[in-house]
C-alpha cells in the first residue's frame, strides 16, 4: 500500500517552511528534485533549482515527469557533463524514481505510487464551507461594516471555496485588492458590456480570493445625472408605485423610454429635468427623495439578477456617492498643479503629451462630469479602503477614459495610481433573444433558460428523474451564457449564438455541467458496494497501484497541475485559463469511462477508480466555482 511521502524537504524562499504542510504535492515533487540538484551542485541556489525543475510533456514526445535544462545553472562544466554528473549522482528517494540525461538535458521520474497519493487526499480533504456555517472565512476587508454599505450576503446555499482549499495559495496574503465590476447605469439597459463587467470581474475576484488577497467586490452605478431628472418628470405621468415596487429595474427603463419620447415633440420636459437634476445636485429633499426611491428599488431588482447569477457585492457604490466636496477639492488640486486649463468657460486637463488627449474635468456650467467623479472617487476609495490593488472592469469602449483618469491621478502625485489596473473585454455581437427583442438581462438568461429546458425534455426518461427541472434548467442557461463568454480571449469580440452555447457537444457550459454531474453519479450509482473511507484514510486505505493505466495517469498530472493554473491565471486575469483547463480535464475523464471502469471491478481497483473519479469531481468543481458557475450534481 502507498504511503504518503515523508516532509524530510528543506524549505526556500518560494516555500517557506510553514507553508511546506499545504504545498501542492506538484510542487513538493519539484521540491524535491531540486534538492537533489543543489546536493549535487552546490554552486547552484536551491531556489534556482527549484525554478530550473519544469513539468514535462506528457504524449508520444513524453522524456520524464520533470524536466531540467542544465544551461539555465551557467555553471562552470560544460552542459553535457553536468546532466551527467548528476545521472551518476542519482539515488532513488520516497520522492524520485529515477534519472536520465538527453543531452544538456536530465529528466526525473516521480515515485508514482507516494505523487498519486498525496496529489488525490490533499485534493479529498479540502472541504467547502457555506456562507452560513462562517461568513468570516470569507475575506472581507477587515473593518468594513458590511450594513450600512448595502452588501450582499453571497448567495444562500451558495459554496465557497475555503481560503486554504486545494488549488488555492497564500501569495497574495495580507493585501486588499478592490475589484469593480458590473457598473450598470439605473434606468438605461443592462447591456452586453455590463454582462462582460460582471461575469469577468465576478471571476477576477474569485480570483484573487484564491490567490490569498483579501477582495472587495464593489459596484459602481450609473446613479446620477440628468437622466434621474427626466426619470422623474416621467414619473409623473407614466409612473405607477406597484410596478416600481415589483421591478424597478424594468419599470424605470419603461417610464425613460415614453418620456423620452414625448421629449422629441415637447422641450419643456428637458427643461423640466434639468431643473430637477439641479434640485438634486442642490439636495433639495424631495428631489433626493425620489431619487432614493428610484435607485434602492433598482437596487433590489439588481440583487435577485446577481443572485440568480451567483454573484454578489460588498459594496453598492455609485456616481452620486462621490461627494461634491471630494470632486471640488481634487478640480482645486487639479488647478493647483498647473496640468489643467480653461478653454470656453470649462476646465480640461491636456494630456496630449501623453497620446491621451485632452479631456474636460468641469463643464461650462459648472456641472461635474463622469472622469471628474473617477478621480475624486478613486482617492475616496483609497482613504476609506487603503487598498494594494484597485481592478476596474470595464468594456474596451472606455480604455481611453481609464487611462485618463489613471493618468491624471498619476500626474496629482498619488502614489497609488501605480496600483490601478484597467481589466477590459470586446463586444458581444447580436445579444438578443431569438426574436431579437432583448434590452435586459433577465430575457437573455429566462430564454436561456426555456432553450435548456426543452433540451432536457428530449430526454422523456431522464427528465422525469430531475428533481427541479426549473432550478436544473436555470443553472444550465446561464452556465451556457457564462461559459460561451468565458472560453474565448477576454479582449475578443465574440458573436452570441444560441445554438452553439446550449449544445451540450463542443467546449460549451452544458458540456462542462454534464461531465460534473457523471461524476457525482459514480459515487451514488456504486453505493453500496464501493464506499470510499473518509477523506483523511483514503491514503493508506486505497491501493493507488491500481491506478496504472496512462489515462488514470494523465488525470491524476492535470489534478495535479492546478495549483498552477490558479496562479497562472492570476497573471492572465483571464478566464479562459480556467476555463482551458475544465475542459482538459473533462475531455480525459470522458474519454476514461470506458477504461477506468468502476461497476464489476474487484473491490481494490473499484476503489482506487472511485477515488480518482470523486477527486476529479472535486476539482472540475473548484474550476467551476471560481468561474462563477454552479456545478450541478443531478440533471
Ligand atoms: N456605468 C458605466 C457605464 O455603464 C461604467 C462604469 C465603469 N466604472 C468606472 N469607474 N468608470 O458605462
Amino acid at each position: 500500500m502507498a504511503s504518503l511521502p515523508p516532509f524530510p524537504l528543506p524549505s526556500t524562499p518560494s516555500i517557506p517552511a510553514e507553508h511546506l504542510e499545504s504545498t501542492p504535492a506538484l510542487d513538493l515533487f519539484k521540491l524535491a528534485a531540486a534538492q537533489f540538484i543543489v546536493d549535487t551542485l552546490p554552486e547552484v541556489a536551491l531556489d534556482k533549482a527549484f525554478e530550473g525543475v519544469e513539468s514535462g510533456k506528457t504524449g508520444k514526445n513524453a522524456l520524464g515527469d520533470f524536466v531540467v535544462a542544465c544551461p539555465r545553472f551557467r555553471l562552470k562544466a560544460k552542459p553535457n557533463e553536468v546532466a551527467d554528473k548528476l545521472v551518476a549522482a542519482f539515488k532513488p528517494t520516497p520522492y524520485l524514481a529515477s534519472i536520465s540525461a538527453a543531452g544538456a538535458f536530465v529528466s526525473f521520474n516521480l515515485q508514482t505510487e507516494a505523487f498519486f497519493a498525496l496529489v488525490l487526499s490533499q485534493i479529498n480533504t479540502q472541504t467547502y464551507l457555506t456562507p452560513d456555517e462562517d461568513h468570516s472565512a470569507i475575506s472581507h476587508f477587515a473593518n468594513l461594516s458590511l450594513s450600512d454599505s448595502g452588501a450582499d450576503k453571497p448567495p444562500a446555499g451558495l459554496k465557497l471555496l475555503k481560503k486554504n482549499g486545494y488549488g488555492t495559495n497564500k501569495s497574495g496574503k495580507g493585501k486588499n485588492v478592490i475589484v469593480e465590476f458590473s457598473s450598470p447605469n439605473i434606468a438605461k439597459p443592462f447591456h452586453a458590456g455590463h454582462l462582460r463587467s460582471t461575469i469577468i470581474g465576478a471571476f477576477i475576484a474569485n480570483l484573487h480570493e484564491a490567490n490569498g488577497y483579501d477582495v472587495l467586490r464593489m459596484n459602481y452605478l450609473g446613479d446620477w445625472g440628468k437622466q434621474f431628472g427626466i426619470l422623474a418628470v416621467g414619473f409623473e405621468r407614466y409612473g405607477s408605485e406597484e410596478e416600481l415596487a415589483r421591478d424597478a429595474i424594468t419599470h424605470l427603463y419603461d417610464v425613460y423610454v415614453k418620456i423620452n419620447r414625448d421629449g422629441e415633440s415637447d422641450p419643456s420636459i428637458h427643461d423640466r429635468a434639468r431643473e430637477f437634476f439641479v434640485k438634486m445636485e442642490a439636495g433639495d429633499e424631495a428631489a433626493v427623495g425620489l431619487w432614493k426611491k428610484f435607485r434602492d428599488l433598482s437596487i433590489v431588482k439588481y440583487k435577485d439578477t446577481y443572485a440568480r447569477l451567483n454573484i454578489f457585492f460588498d459594496v453598492y457604490s455609485g456616481e452620486s456617492q462621490v461627494s461634491q466636496a471630494s470632486c471640488a477639492s481634487a478640480l482645486e488640486q487639479l488647478q493647483g498643479s498647473g496640468i489643467v486649463e480653461e478653454s470656453n468657460g470649462a476646465l480640461i486637463v491636456d494630456l496630449t503629451k501623453y497620446k491621451l488627449e485632452k479631456t474636460v474635468v468641469r463643464k461650462k456650467d459648472g456641472t461635474s462630469v463622469y472622469i471628474t467623479r473617477d478621480i475624486a472617487g478613486a482617492a475616496e476609495r483609497f482613504d476609506k479602503y487603503h487598498f494594494d490593488k484597485m481592478i476596474y472592469v470595464v468594456a474596451s469602449q472606455q480604455d481611453l477614459h481609464l487611462a485618463q483618469f489613471f493618468k491624471v491621478l498619476d500626474l496629482m502625485g498619488y502614489p497609488w495610481a501605480k496600483t490601478l489596473q484597467h481589466v477590459n473585454f470586446g463586444m458581444v455581437q447580436g445579444m438578443s433573444t431569438r426574436k431579437g427583442t432583448a434590452v435586459f438581462l433577465e430575457d437573455i438568461l429566462n430564454e436561456s433558460k426555456g432553450v435548456m429546458h426543452d433540451v432536457m425534455r428530449k430526454n422523456e426518461a431522464k427528465y422525469a428523474a430531475i428533481d427541479d427541472p426549473e432550478f436544473t434548467s436555470d443553472k444550465l442557461g446561464i452556465t451556457a451564457v457564462k461559459v460561451q463568454d468565458f472560453a474565448g480571449k477576454r479582449i475578443n469580440n465574440y458573436e452570441f449564438k444560441w445554438e452553439r452555447m446550449t449544445s451540450f457537444e463542443g467546449d460549451t457550459g452544458p458540456y462542462l455541467q454534464y461531465a460534473h454531474v457523471r461524476l457525482s453519479s459514480v459515487e451514488r450509482k456504486n453505493a453500496p458496494e464501493v464506499v470510499l473511507p473518509p477523506p483523511a484514510e483514503r491514503a493508506t486505505a486505497i491501493n493507488v497501484a491500481h491506478l496504472s493505466e496512462p489515462k488514470a495517469r494523465e488525470i491524476v498530472l492535470l489534478l495535479s497541475s492546478y495549483p498552477d493554473v490558479v496562479r497562472a491565471a492570476l497573471k492572465s486575469l483571464e478566464p479562459a485559463t480556467i476555463c482551458t483547463f475544465a475542459f482538459r480535464l473533462c475531455h480525459a475523464i470522458s474519454s476514461a469511462w470506458e477504461t477506468l471502469i468502476v461497476r464489476g471491478q474487484p473491490q481494490e481497483v473499484a476503489l482506487a477508480r472511485l477515488w480518482l473519479y470523486v477527486s476529479a469531481k472535486d476539482v472540475l468543481g473548484s474550476a467551476m466555482r471560481l468561474l462563477t458557475l454552479e456545478p450541478l450534481d443531478r440533471m
